[in-house]
């Protein structure tokens, strides 16, 4: 995110646009938490994590009261355009802004890359790749004393994290949220991979599936299975969300920070910048908040016939 703020103050000040950082997200629009941002301002931050304004969650922000608080305190400091960095319920906030008058342009970052309009999501590339890291390192563990882990990772309701780690990282099973499993399978599928004479099984569990990493191992527990390997949980949480970004997310914070500034200085507003076939280019907002973002199936019928 940090790369985005940064592009997008540093080209909207060269389109002599004034630009002021909110702290902490909707829960500091609400308290009036407003920061001039000056080309230096947003100087040796592109190589950190998160973002230097700060995030929060806010529950009083979609509510009535919520709404108005905010518009008044745009009002108060004659802020016209808001830039809104964030994921779904991020981006429904602004889209109801928008619907009250405010210029508002949003900028897709979730590591969940579950936002309809945009192939990619700010933070995934970064996630994905510790995941990963993780999977690879659970492996010398799981190789050489012929275990199976359930790595879980993140990813709220959608399983793209999941898919895209375990494909990757060469998992036995990919368990998601889209594609109902049973824990009765799974322990087939680890007892199959043993008696097929793999060194391991791993298997990636997505936080949100139905069939988590507790139910998998509440079934194994309550029955004694035996599934040949002797089976290890791994929780990745939030150390999926830190440490440096990589270099495609960089870039793309980069290059959509920048088209949010042009989008602003040619008029538009109403939108979402997003990468879609590898351009940067808009979505409407009305349809990024009303549609839903799905992961490709095929991708797991992949992961399974590759991990025979
Ligand atoms: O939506 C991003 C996300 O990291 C999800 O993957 C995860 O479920 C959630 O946020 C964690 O939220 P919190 O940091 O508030 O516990």
């Amino acid at each position: 995110m940090n790369a985005a703020i940064r592009a997008l103050t540093r080209t909207a000040i060269s389109h002599h646009m004034e630009v002021i950082g909110v702290h902490n997200g909707y829960a500091g629009l609400l308290e009036g938490e407003f920061q001039t941002l000056r080309r230096r301002d947003v100087g040796g931050i592109l190589q950190h994590g998160g973002t230097f304004l700060g995030s929060a969650r806010c529950e009083i922000f979609p509510t009535k009261e919520g709404q108005k608080k905010a518009l008044q305190q745009l009002q108060n400091h004659a802020i016209q355009s808001l830039v809104v960095i964030g994921g779904n319920g991020s981006l429904a906030g602004g889209w109801s802004l928008q619907q009250q008058g405010i210029r508002v342009v949003g900028i897709p970052a979730t590591i969940d890359n579950d936002v309809a309009g945009t192939d990619m999501t700010l933070g995934v590339d970064t996630t994905l790749n510790i995941a990963l890291e993780a999977i690879d390192r659970i492996r010398t563990t799981a190789s050489s004393h012929k275990r199976g882990f359930l790595v879980e990772v993140m990813g709220r309701d959608s399983g793209y994290l999941a898919l895209q780690a375990g494909l990757a990282g060469g998992a036995e099973a990919i368990i998601i949220p889209e594609v109902p499993i049973t824990p009765e399978q799974v322990v087939d599928i680890v007892r199959d991979a043993y008696q097929r004479r793999k060194k391991h099984a791993i298997i990636v569990v997505a936080e949100g599936a139905q069939c988590n990493v507790e139910r998998i191992m509440a079934y194994v527990n309550e029955r004694q299975a035996d599934l040949g390997f002797l089976l290890r949980t791994t929780i990745l949480g939030h150390v999926q969300r830190g440490g440096a970004p990589t270099a495609f997310d960089r870039l793309l914070g980069t290059r959509f920070g920048y088209a949010a500034a042009m989008a602003l200085k040619n008029g538009q507003s109403g939108v979402m910048v997003a990468q879609q076939q590898g351009t940067i280019t808009t979505a409407s907002l009305e349809y990024v908040t009303s549609h839903h973002s799905n992961v490709n199936l095929e991708l797991l019928e992949m992961a399974r016939v590759l991990a025979r």
